[in-house]
């Protein structure tokens, strides 16, 4: 088994190669690269990255790694290839995309991700669940990012790829993509071995802020210390950092407010607190993100500060959070 998993690592690595100089170095990777050109890929990012680009045809990698003696075992193992439907043999996975590699927090490649480069469906594709890739473990660009998350004592948690790779082209490079919505628990602990804060800087849109509630839940039951972007108007950080540069998202970063305030103005959002019930229910939305704040004196100026704003009485609302404990 750990042979088979090591021939697994060597396919991964030999694709990534495969992958990178189709994008850089052959006529086939030309419009991959006037893509990422046009999205304002540098050359030294794609190289950071190890960004590659993944020949339309339908077997092209297929065939030259059984050439080079890679099994047809190993290939689909790898996720790299997959069977026919009908009759013998294989092709390709990945085709006609833009090529992410995904390595593990070592750099060793374990997966890929690509992404069409016209309007096709779907917009990205990942590898399968393999022997080496587990999507819950995965943090995109962490290998990268790690010496600068731990020099700056944050690591900002972004949704896909092209966040990852923008800001760290744009010179904010302790960032790490989850890669999609579901933040996992796996996840955060190889943030939390840093030592270090988390702040999440998820898409604008519902899809991401319901993502950063699901994920704030994960990390508050680890005792993890927790900021929360809000990029104005429905963007995400790659269209906020290219439309108004790095300055204006540190300062977003800057201003990012930690887990109890966010989930504060969360809950209240969108709402009066003119009748009686509207208060009641103002207040039942507020008890169960106080009932878990950790320290008491936060606890307290937050009990003050709102009872006043909603209108209610301060040892009413703390005698509805007693309840709640
Ligand atoms: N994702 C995925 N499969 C999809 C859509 C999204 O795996 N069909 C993951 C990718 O990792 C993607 C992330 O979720 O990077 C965020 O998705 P989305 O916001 O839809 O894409 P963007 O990263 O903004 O894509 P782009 O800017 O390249 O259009
Ligand atoms: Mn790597
Ligand atoms: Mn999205
Ligand atoms: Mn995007
Ligand atoms: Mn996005």
């Amino acid at each position: 088994r750990d042979q088979e998993i090591n021939k697994i690592y060597q396919a991964t690595e030999l694709a990534r190669d495969f992958f990178f100089s189709c994008l850089t170095k052959t006529n086939l990777g030309k419009t991959a690269r006037e893509y990422l050109a046009a999205r304002g890929v540098a050359d030294q990012t794609i190289e950071t990255y190890k960004i590659g680009f993944a020949p339309p045809q339908w077997d092209k990698l297929s065939l030259a790694f059984l050439e080079r003696g890679i099994s047809l075992d190993v290939l689909l193992k790898s996720g790299l290839a997959v069977s026919r439907q009908s009759g013998r043999g294989v092709y390709d996975r990945f085709r006609n995309r833009i090529i992410f590699p995904i390595c593990d927090a070592r750099g060793r490649v374990i997966g890929f991700g690509g992404r069409v480069i016209d309007n096709s469906q779907p917009k990205y594709l990942n590898s399968p669940e393999t022997l080496i890739f587990n999507k819950r473990h995965v943090l995109y660009g962490f290998d990268i990012a790690y010496e600068n998350i731990r020099g700056s004592g944050q690591a900002i948690v972004v949704e896909g790829y092209m966040d990852a790779i923008t800001a760290h082209c744009m010179g904010i490079k302790n960032v790490v993509a989850s890669l999609g919505t579901a933040f996992t628990p796996e996840q955060a602990r190889q943030i939390l071995k840093c030592n270090v804060e988390m702040v999440f800087s998820y898409d604008s849109d519902s899809a991401g802020q319901n993502a950063t509630l699901r994920a704030l839940e994960v990390v508050r039951a680890l005792g993890a210390k927790i900021r929360v972007v809000q990029i104005p108007d429905g963007k995400d950080p790659d269209e906020f950092l290219r439309k108004y540069g790095s300055e204006a998202y540190k300062l977003l970063i800057q201003d990012s407010l930690p887990l109890v305030e966010y989930q504060i103005s969360q809950a209240l959002a969108n709402t009066d607190f003119s009748s009686i019930e509207s208060k009641i229910a103002a207040v039942a939305k507020l008890v169960p993100i106080l009932a878990v704040t950790r320290n008491q004196v936060e606890t307290e100026a937050h009990i003050s500060r709102l009872s006043q704003l909603i209108g209610v009485d301060e040892g009413a609302f703390r005698a509805e959070i007693r309840k709640y404990i």
